[in-house]
């Protein structure tokens, strides 16, 4: 990989009344200003340092060189601690450390190859499914969620209940979306707590604590090679099937499901829009698929070898990147280039501001699978994160991504509803302003 020309900083500010645009779609936010304030900059609040990165070299600073200094921001996952409790994805320091090695064991490169089988079976039976809908106009995020609440059930916790999936899916959306908008301003969590608006949220709590118990009952026992994620979390426990089990199970499955449906869902969902747009591309997706699968249907094994597929998936993830921003607080004063941030800083790191960033990508705004033809520069590319707290799941969604793109042209053609253009906004994943409405086609 090709390494950044360290550069010096002059850190700029944007003035007080931006601070509300900020907050409302903090990604695009970022991305418009790069131009004005350069790609580190701080945007202004009294009594708050609150600093905006999409520069790769300060995010390799910040997420890698000198991770132990930062903590996962108060903006979101430790709004999501204070409802849930303990979890992968709520956890710091080493009782995180603990968990991510336990769990790392279930999500390895070379672990999760073993799902492939199982989760290309479950792509190919929703796409069956969806066949039904032919001629009609779909909401294709919406599917996509619903599909990938079945994968991850299986491919982790080794459950199948396909009739609770789009249940499961609207419930975890809507709890992200009550966990962001608590987090957005420091007096909420109290406004949220003595209003109700949190209560509301506790039958959904409930909900995947009997989610929990019934996998615990029904799932299916794995053997050999095939250890998942549920057979790890019971081992280590003492107490399954205790209440504290049960209670610990379902904050792994808020986590796992929310950081692991609605981001793959919207990814492919600007993928499909994407494609949609630019038809040649999907020319050359679809002539590729055919050259690796002879008009076969796509096989988990055909997964190394979809390498246009490979490429369309990652620059969606670029353009669109759905973990839009990544947030940390400072726990003491650092120092980058000349600049200070401070103990208790926050900083908003934006994979979809960096994606878009022409010091690292040329035509930033265009849609050219072809690019990753070449090695992006380092940390210009992190769809995934970067550092310790990188994605767990990441073996595992891109050949969901592909597996389930390549299948998906290669049984449907489509098109867009209408000609307004969908505007991203930073809720917890980059989702559109209005749902992505496609006509189905099948192909064969
Ligand atoms: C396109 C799909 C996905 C994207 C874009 C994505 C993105 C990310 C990013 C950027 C982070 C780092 C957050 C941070 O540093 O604060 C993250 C963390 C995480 N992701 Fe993913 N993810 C995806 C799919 C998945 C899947 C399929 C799973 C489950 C198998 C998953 C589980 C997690 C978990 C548990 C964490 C927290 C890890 C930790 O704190 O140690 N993600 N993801």
């Amino acid at each position: 990989m090709r390494v950044a020309e360290p550069t010096s900083y002059n850190i700029r500010s944007t003035p007080y009344y931006l601070f509300p645009a900020f907050i409302k779609n903090t990604a695009v936010f970022i991305s418009e200003k790069m131009d004005t304030y350069g790609d580190f900059f701080e945007v202004k609040l009294p009594g708050r340092e609150i600093l905006a990165v999409a520069n790769a070299d300060v995010l390799q600073h910040i997420l890698v060189r000198n991770e132990t200094n930062y903590i996962k921001s108060r903006y979101y996952w430790q709004q999501l601690k204070a409802i849930i409790g303990n979890a992968l994805g709520t956890l710091e320091g080493d009782e995180w450390l603990l968990m991510r090695k336990l769990h790392a064991k279930a999500l390895g490169n070379a672990k999760t190859t073993t799902y492939l089988f199982n989760i290309n079976a479950d792509i190919h039976n929703y796409l069956h499914q969806w066949k039904a809908y032919k001629n009609s106009t779909v909401d294709i995020i919406a599917l996509f969620a619903e599909m990938n609440v079945a994968i991850l059930l299986q491919a982790l916790f080794g459950y199948e209940n396909k009739a609770i999936c789009a249940t499961i899916a609207s419930l975890v959306g809507a709890g992200q979306k009550h966990i962001l908008w608590r987090s957005k301003y420091p007096w909420r969590p109290f406004l949220s707590n003595f209003s109700g608006k949190d209560r509301k949220y506790d039958s959904s709590l409930i909900f995947f604590e009997n989610l929990a118990i019934d996998i615990l009952k029904n799932r299916t026992n794995s053997t050999g090679d095939i250890e998942k994620l549920i057979d790890i979390l019971i081992e280590k426990s003492n107490h399954a099937g205790s209440v504290s089990f049960i209670k610990e199970l379902r904050s792994e499955l808020i986590v796992y499901l929310g950081a692991g449906t609605e981001t793959a869902a919207v990814g492919l969902g600007w993928i499909i829009y994407l494609l949609a747009k630019n038809r040649d591309k999907l020319d050359c997706l679809r002539a590729d698929i055919l050259k690796v699968t002879g008009g076969n249907p796509v096989g988990a094994d055909h997964l190394s070898d979809l390498v246009y597929a490979d490429y369309v998936v990652k620059e969606g993830l670029r353009l669109y990147s759905p973990s839009h921003t990544i947030a940390r607080d400072a726990l003491e004063d650092d120092y980058i280039n000349g600049i200070t941030i401070h103990k208790g800083a926050s900083v908003f790191i934006s994979s979809y501001a960096l994606h878009r960033n022409p010091a690292y990508w040329r035509a930033p705004l265009d849609f050219i699978p072809e690019r990753f033809e070449a090695a992006p520069v380092k940390y210009s590319y992190i769809p995934f994160g970067a550092g310790r707290h990188t994605c767990i799941g990441r073996y595992l969604a891109t050949p969901m991504l592909v597996l389930t793109l390549a299948s998906f042209v290669q049984q449907f053609d489509f098109e867009l509803e209408d000609d307004e253009v969908p505007l991203p906004e930073s809720g917890s994943t980059l989702k559109p302003h209005k749902p992505i409405l496609i006509t189905l086609k099948t192909l064969n």
